[in-house]
């Protein structure tokens, strides 16, 4: 089938900052593309882009010079070791849900051309529940929260579910929980979220994705502006990652969307909102 081909786009967010989602994205990309499948990673973390430190990469150019015409996607997006595709999100940007019509018609074009590149499209979001996270979360086939076991990050994690299905209609989500001690802790996150949304919010579905531990070789690893992957591969983090990547590329495609209808949500609910 056509949609068959479409990129599968996934989003990586959290509520609570610093919770992992960068360091995820970055293992999960490669594991992926260990299965044969073409990944990109769009940092759309604008205002602090990082995923090209973890992939120790110094890209020249970045999202903002494709939305301001310079250049190409295809020469802003850098191939890291592993065959995995960035678009670097260049730090100090604003919100690219801010951009004029005609920037927003350039990003929309080039964005078109993943198309036919890319079996996976991961994005990268930044924390908390700003319009451009929301934006990207909405358009996302899939979104994938990210939440550790501290209250802190389960509240605001319940938070950005609440508004995301309150605002935007979003009623199927994943959870990742990281930095556990057990996997009882994880379960016992996983447990409070549902029955908190299902006490609060009929209809919203949370499916529990897997349990990364805590694992001092993860801020080694980026210490070296390096990935786990790479780093420790047989540390019981990266093998927690190896096996919730695997997973979520296998599981079934949630909503079914293309780029072009991605990236056309994203700029219509900026224009809405
Ligand atoms: N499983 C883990 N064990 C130990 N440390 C971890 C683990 N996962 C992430 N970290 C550490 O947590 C810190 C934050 O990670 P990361 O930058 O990936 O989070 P983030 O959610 O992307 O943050 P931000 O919201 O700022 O974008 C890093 O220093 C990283 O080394
Ligand atoms: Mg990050």
């Amino acid at each position: 089938m056509a949609s068959n081909r479409l990129p599968r786009v996934i989003a990586v967010t959290s509520g609570k900052g610093g919770v992992g989602k960068t360091n995820i994205v970055g293992n999960l990309a490669v594991s992926m593309a260990g299965t044969g499948k073409r990944v990109v990673i769009i940092d759309a973390d604008v205002g602090l882009a990082n995923v090209d430190i973890l992939f120790n990469l110094r890209p020249e150019y970045n999202i903002r010079h494709v939305v301001s015409s310079e250049k190409r996607l295809e020469q802003v997006m850098v191939r890291s070791k592993h065959g995995v595709d960035i678009i670097p999100g260049g730090s100090g940007f604003a919100d690219l849900t801010r951009l004029s019509e005609g920037e927003k018609l350039n990003l929309l074009s080039e964005f078109e051309t993943l198309a036919d590149k890319a079996d996976i499209i991961l994005v990268d979001t930044g924390a908390g529940i700003s319009a451009n996270v929301l934006y990207f979360n909405s358009a996302a086939d899939e979104c994938v929260v990210v939440a550790t076991a501290e209250p802190t990050s389960i509240t605001d994690a319940y938070a950005l579910m609440k508004v995301m299905s309150q605002e935007y209609g979003t009623r199927y989500f994943k959870l990742i929980v990281n930095m556990v001690e057990s996997q009882k802790d994880a379960k016992r996150v996983y447990a409070s979220l549902s029955n908190a949304l299902d006490k609060f919010l009929k209809n919203v579905v949370l499916e529990y994705l897997g349990c990364i531990p805590f694992d001092r070789q993860v801020q080694k690893a980026v210490q070296k502006r390096g990935l786990l992957m790479d780093h420790a591969p047989d540390s019981a983090a990266a093998l927690a990652m190896d096996r919730i990547g695997v997973s979520l590329e296998k599981s079934r495609r949630q909503n079914g969307g293309s780029l072009t209808f991605f990236m056309n949500k994203v700029f219509q609910a900026g224009i809405n909102n």
